[in-house]
């Protein structure tokens, strides 16, 4: 239960659509049709109201890989960009390999859940040229409000910072959250935001690298497409493209039903861990199908947490430790899987704790 896909089979509609593709014999290059682009486009505004151009949208096979292009593009070596640990660990990477310096402005655990440190992110955000900020954040599940992301958004065009929001989890939120692109926020906002979606997490289509960047900025975004051209990074995957189409066209029911099922999966989690399991305790749950699971009060943490849990559990969820500072005592464990395998999780982790 650790790496962020799903244990659901991809829906049929987007199955169908890729065999029937599949059937006509010719797989050569493709470009992406009209019908690809407003697919995605009426999809963000139904699910997520915001009105995204078609000119506004470049390409990329994965978010990983735009995050680092956008890196590579957007600063150079030296230069300090922000991320807010516990976050997606491939961030780390992204500065550390194109030899930029990382500035942790740290969430702040409280309650059960986190909350944006706004006093350090306004002094790191002196040093800064560029953030990168999970939104929805992967691992601890908070679905940023509109508050947060203008606080956030105001302290970076302050200080001349471009955001890279990756939103890939945009379309997984919990019932009685909001998902808010921040660049739909304002105009000024929008020129320094490069949004990143795709139909990977929504649908289980990760191996199917397709991915859409939004940048509406026309300077920056020529600066991604330079580095994007320098490795030829041009072409569209003929696959991904026909499932984005179909999972943005036909798949809102199928998503609501999705996320009202993982909705069940957390409560169920919660409601175990507080009634039999109590030394173990969920960050509050507002997206993805991310458990956040704080194991501080068992005495276990780092690399003894982890091999206990695989030892003994025969369990494996993802080590806190490799999200960064905070992250140290926790584990993720991946919801996105029948309920009859969450039970089975937890009654081998009593066992064990
Ligand atoms: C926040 C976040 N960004 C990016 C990715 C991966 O994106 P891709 O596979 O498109 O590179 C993930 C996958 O877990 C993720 O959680």
């Amino acid at each position: 239960m650790w790496v962020a896909d799903m244990d659901f089979e991809t829906p049929g509609f987007i199955v169908e659509a890729v065999s029937k593709r599949a059937s006509h014999p010719v797989y050569g290059y493709s470009l992406m049709g009209q019908s690809y682009y407003e697919a995605f486009i009426s999809w963000v505004k139904r699910r997520h109201n915001w009105e995204v151009k078609k000119e506004w949208m470049v390409f990329s096979p994965g978010i990983v890989t735009a995050v680092n292009t956008a890196v590579m593009a957007f600063t150079k070596a030296g230069d300090s960009v922000i991320v807010q640990p516990p976050v997606y660990f491939p961030f780390f990477n992204s500065i550390k390999n194109n030899k930029r310096k990382q500035l942790n402005n740290q969430l702040i655990y409280i309650d059960d859940t986190y909350k944006i440190d706004f006093d350090d992110l306004r002094k790191k955000a002196m040093d800064a040229k560029l953030m990168l900020l999970s939104s929805p954040h992967n691992p601890v599940s908070r679905c940023w409000t509109k508050n947060e992301l203008i606080s956030l958004g105001k302290i970076c065009l302050d200080n001349d910072i471009i955001i890279i929001s990756d939103e890939i989890h945009a379309d997984l939120i919990l019932p009685g959250h909001k998902h808010i692109p921040l660049a739909s926020l304002s105009e000024e906002l929008s020129q320094i935001c490069v949004t990143c979606m795709a139909p990977s997490k929504t649908f289980n289509v990760a191996g199917l690298f397709t991915s859409m960047i939004i940048i509406e900025n026309e300077k920056l975004r020529k600066k991604y497409n330079e580095v994007m051209e320098s490795v030829h990074l041009v072409h569209a995957n003929l696959f991904g493209m026909v499932a984005a189409q179909a999972g943005y066209s036909e798949g809102d029911e199928w998503v609501d039903e999705m996320m009202f099922y993982i909705g069940q999966n957390f409560n169920y989690v919660d409601e175990f861990l507080k009634t039999r399991l109590p030394s173990i305790k969920m960050a509050k749950a507002e997206a993805t199908y991310l458990a956040w699971l704080d194991f501080s009060k068992t005495g276990y943490k780092g690399d003894k947490l982890n091999a206990k849990l695989v030892a003994e559990a025969g369990l494996g969820l993802s080590p806190g430790s490799i999200f960064g500072p905070g992250g140290e005592g926790f584990m993720r464990m991946n919801l996105g899987a029948p309920k009859q395998y969450v039970e089975e999780a937890l009654v081998i982790m009593k066992k064990v704790f």
